[in-house]
């Protein structure tokens, strides 16, 4: 038993059973699977190790961790309804280096993604990742009033002649108009990559048009809104086919042994878990319901005085962009963790402050939903959230780097000793106590 023989790893896993139970989980990347979905996780399948593709192994054993990854192919053929995917990545930034070890050539290829600062991934081209330090990039960023401007991207796109342009975000509250990314690559030529890890589980539920006959990969994370385990998918669409034929066989020899050696198969098995929970019934109302949260989550905020990027949402995400709060992101997420509101600090479009300062937060109800919330949840949590952004000291920036920490470290100590926030914080105990982890 953990208990005795590692109390204290045992422990820690206690205590953040404990805060997740406790507190509000809306970082928009997060979510809870299912009891099922741990136990595959935690299965015998973490033993094997089974470099190669079913069938085709470079060891012996494989005999049932062959059907487990045949079935999660399968599984994510049909609820995707693309026509070949490889299940193997590790996570979603292997998953897009494997599509780019595939396509590309270092430091010849160019890739265009979104910018990092206006919500894109690392992977999609960033200077400080592999992606922008092996080929070159260029980026296109969103318009005043927080939207992707297609009319923009494509001008970029001719200008600079892109061989992969990449579509979907880490932090954009609205649809992707995939059909516009492909007219935008058709005619430069580029290979389109739709990486969905945000929305994949919405796209699944119908409440987001799916990039499948539009993008010729697509890349997702499985623990977003899809709510499997950490790991990834890549995907080729039938496009892809007809634009290479080969491109298959070419991303299953970048995953391996292009990029990774043996794969995870206790997480392939939870990921064909996962994949099977989201083609039922309840999965599409799940979906729905959280839009349906994000949605009254935005109007309520809007109510109390924010301004969220784009105006609100389509998706399970909103930013809000706190300019007008004379609070920055750093502290506003740290006093709301304080009151038991968990979610993150993230930069907005134009915004002037240090990195680790952003202007705004970013907030999701993937995780909620799963927890059985719903509008009128949404309601008294917008609530909190205005309470404590109206407690939050009004704290201007030092220039420099060094007075900055010396501000923020007193910020921090006065904060965790801050009654309103204390109090909030008891009545979100109170108020989870309702919703139940799966
Ligand atoms: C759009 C997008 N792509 C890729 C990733 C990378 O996933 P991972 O953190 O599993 O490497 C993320 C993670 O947040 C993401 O938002």
């Amino acid at each position: 038993m953990l208990k005795t023989k590692d109390p204290k790893i045992y422990n820690l896993i206690k205590k953040e059973e404990l805060r997740l139970k406790n507190t509000l989980q809306m970082i928009a990347s997060e979510n809870s699977p299912s009891k099922e979905v741990l136990e595959a996780l935690g299965s015998v399948f973490n033993f094997k190790y089974s470099e190669g593709y079913p069938y085709q192994r470079y060891y012996q054993g494989t005999v049932n961790t062959d059907e487990v990854e045949v079935a999660a192919e399968e599984r994510a053929r049909n609820l995707f309804k693309v026509p070949f995917v490889n299940v193997q990545p590790y996570s979603g930034s292997p998953a897009n280096a494997a599509v780019q070890l595939a396509l590309l050539k270092p430091l010849k290829s160019k890739i265009m993604g979104l910018s990092l600062a206006y919500g894109g991934h690392l992977t999609h081209g960033a200077s400080v990742s592999f992606s922008g330090k092996l080929f070159k990039t260029i980026s296109y960023e969103l318009n005043k009033e927080g939207l992707l401007d297609y009319g923009k991207i494509k001008k970029i796109a001719i200008k600079e002649k892109p061989d992969l342009i990449i579509c979907g975000a880490t932090a954009y509250p609205r649809i992707i108009d995939f059909k516009k990314f492909a007219e935008i690559a058709d005619k430069v030529g580029a290979y389109l990559l739709a990486d969905i890890s945000h929305i994949a589980g919405l796209i699944v539920a119908g409440v987001h048009p799916s990039p499948a006959r539009y993008a010729h990969i697509i890349t997702t994370t499985t623990h977003k809104t899809l709510r499997g385990p950490r790991g990834a998918l890549i995907m080729v669409t039938n496009k892809g086919i007809k634009k290479d034929p080969n491109l298959s066989s070419k991303i299953d020899k970048a995953v391996f042994p292009g990029l990774q050696g043996g794969p995870h198969q206790n997480q392939t098995a939870a990921i064909a878990v996962a994949l099977k929970e989201a083609s039922g019934r309840s999965f599409k109302k799940y979906g729905e319901q959280v839009v349906r949260n994000s949605k009254v989550l935005a109007a309520e905020l809007k109510k109390h005085g924010f301004n969220l990027v784009s105006g609100g949402t389509d998706n399970h995400l909103i930013l809000i962009d706190l300019r007008n709060k004379a609070v920055n992101g750093a502290i506003a997420a740290l006093a709301l963790e304080t009151a038991g509101i968990i979610l993150n600090k993230n930069a907005v479009p134009n915004d002037q402050n240090p990195p680790f300062y952003p202007a705004g937060l970013r907030l999701g109800t993937a995780a909620l939903t799963t927890q059985g919330m719903k509008e009128r949840e949404m309601v008294k949590i917008a609530k909190w959230i205005n309470e404590v952004i109206n407690e939050c000291p009004q704290i201007l920036l030092p220039k420099t780097k060094g007075e900055r920490k010396i501000i923020w470290d007193k910020f921090k100590k006065d904060i965790a000793k801050a009654e309103k926030l204390l109090k909030i914080a008891k009545e979100v105990k109170f108020f989870c106590a309702r919703f139940p982890l799966p």
